[in-house]
């Protein structure tokens, strides 16, 4: 019995333009919102249609720049070396697309579209048997964009796209535009891409002519209006850009929000895509979550704090203005106000690191406590420990670093120094004051300071002296 056969389906994504109008020395769809290169939420939205290996970045401002940031996402990459256009994008991609029988172009500085949209372009594409099937939007505000010409108002069919610098007064009010997404049957495409000029005002080959092309050979184009106007926004100049920034993360709070997670004041917090929130976590305003953060359940993030690449468990609070870089918190700690864990930090079960404490390489033990004008650095510190206030770890000689380790249940008085390579054995007390240069045996107590002297009546001679009662 004769099967039918899957259409073979790609997606080209242009991203070789140098993004002028930004006046950046890094190539545009490196720029980011929501905390993502805008080439990679593309990438994301089009991964989830095809699989990555079917995806093709066209590449070419700062090539090299591209393909490193977004190598790690597993999809292919087309040179385009010289940009002359669009069109030209596609020409270049020739060889890559023929062994397929429909691509899907999408452009790789619109991040806001969505997997759903992609979709339904392909479905609208395929159902239609067309050669060309563009994704068009309604705008209030057409400018810019490339205006629609439809066979007829009612009609599916187009005759030409007609770009802003070359449409006429009255193209101008057309308000349907083109998002710059197509759906291309690969074999007419390249049939009759040879065919696209660039007797245009940027001397450029424009895939938008493909429409006019396509349709004087009487090879079927058509439109497809998107429901979503704001998908389609791309991004040419820094504030179009801060304005799908701003869209991305609005989003991204309604998504943790529909998850279960309170955010308050949403507006001001800046939390970027790939960040996990779990439910009953209450953030408070001006929060910045950042990178790979994630964040358990029944957690309060409180205002000021800044959280990068961080794991966070259940039930931690995080009290305000606290930085926390590459960090690990287990349930039920307690960190801030001002605490700053930075990368290797390993703050256990119940823990607490409080005001003005930094760590840096620390693994903080169960239930153990720091909670005042502290440094911990390259240590390892057992479970019930409590590091008294201004504790500081000299893990550093000038030269080398040096590994302090506190085990269990120790007790180190405030104002401490603790000089490494240092051991402080099980259940020892350092008393305070101390400057500890010798490992401290279990249960030891540990003194290294002078030992207090007194001077009966010295401070009120003295305060004679001064008054000039004496002498
Ligand atoms: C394009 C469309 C316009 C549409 C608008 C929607 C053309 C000629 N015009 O205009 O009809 O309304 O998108 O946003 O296509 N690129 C390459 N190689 C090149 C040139 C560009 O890869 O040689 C890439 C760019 O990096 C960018 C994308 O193609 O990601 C779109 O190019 P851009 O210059 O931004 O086109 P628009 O002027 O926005
Ligand atoms: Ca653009």
């Amino acid at each position: 019995m004769a099967k039918t056969t899957e259409p073979r389906i790609a997606v080209a994504i242009m991203a070789a333009g140098r993004g002028t109008r930004l006046k950046s020395k890094y190539p545009k769809v490196l720029h980011e919102v929501g905390g993502k290169p805008l080439l990679a939420h593309v990438i994301a939205a089009a991964t989830r249609i095809v699989p990555a290996q079917d995806v093709f970045a066209i590449i070419g401002h700062e090539a090299e720049m591209v393909r490193e940031k977004v190598r790690q996402l597993g999809i292919n990459f087309v040179l385009q070396s010289e940009q002359r256009g669009t069109g030209h994008a596609l020409m270049v991609a020739q060889d890559a697309l023929s062994p397929y029988d429909h691509v899907i172009v999408l452009s790789g500085d619109a991040p806001l579209i969505t997997p759903q949209t992609i979709q339904r372009l392909r479905d609208f594409h395929l159902q239609k048997k067309a050669a060309m099937t563009l994704l068009s939007a309604e705008l209030t505000n057409p400018t810019g964009y490339g205006r629609i010409l439809r066979k007829g108002s009612q009609s599916d069919e187009v005759k030409a796209i007609v770009e802003e610098k070359s449409a006429s007064p009255a193209q101008k009010k057309l308000r349907e535009i083109n998002s710059g997404f197509y759906a291309f049957a690969v074999r007419p495409l390249f049939a009759h891409i040879g065919k696209l000029k660039t007797d245009n005002a940027h001397r450029e080959y424009y895939l938008t002519d493909m429409a006019g092309v396509l349709s004087k050979v009487r090879c079927r184009v058509v439109a497809t209006k998107t429901g979503n106007p704001s998908e389609i926004l791309g991004s040419n100049t820094r504030a179009e850009m801060m304005e799908i920034d701003q869209l991305v993360r609005m989003a991204k709070c309604q998504q943790l929000m529909t998850a279960g997670a309170s955010i308050f004041y949403p507006q001001t917090c800046v939390i970027d895509a790939d960040v996990v929130v779990g439910a009953d976590t209450v953030i408070e305003p001006f929060v910045q979550l950042l990178g790979k953060t994630r964040i358990g359940s029944d957690c309060c993030i409180r205002s000021y704090s800044v959280i990068s690449d961080s794991e966070i468990g259940d039930g931690v609070t995080v009290r305000p203005g606290s930085i926390l870089d590459n960090a690990r918190v287990a349930s039920g700690a307690i960190i801030g106000p001002y605490s700053h864990l930075r990368p290797g930090s390993d703050i256990g079960e119940g823990a607490h690191v409080g005001n003005f404490v930094e760590t840096k390489k620390v693994r903080l033990g169960k239930g153990s406590k720091a909670n005042h004008l502290t440094y911990l650095g390259d240590a390892e510190i057992g479970a019930g420990v409590n590091v008294g206030a201004g504790t500081i770890t000299c893990n550093y000689d000038g030269v080398h670093k040096h590994k302090t380790v506190i085990e269990d249940g120790v007790f180190v008085g405030s104002d401490s120094t603790l000089v490494a390579p240092l051991k402080i054995g099980k259940g020892a007390y350092v008393a305070a004051a101390s400057c500890i240069t010798d490992d401290v045996p279990e249960d030891a107590l540990a003194l290294g300071r002078a030992r207090q002297t007194i001077k009966e009546g010295w401070a009120k001679s003295k305060r004679d002296i001064l008054a000039g009662k004496k002498g």
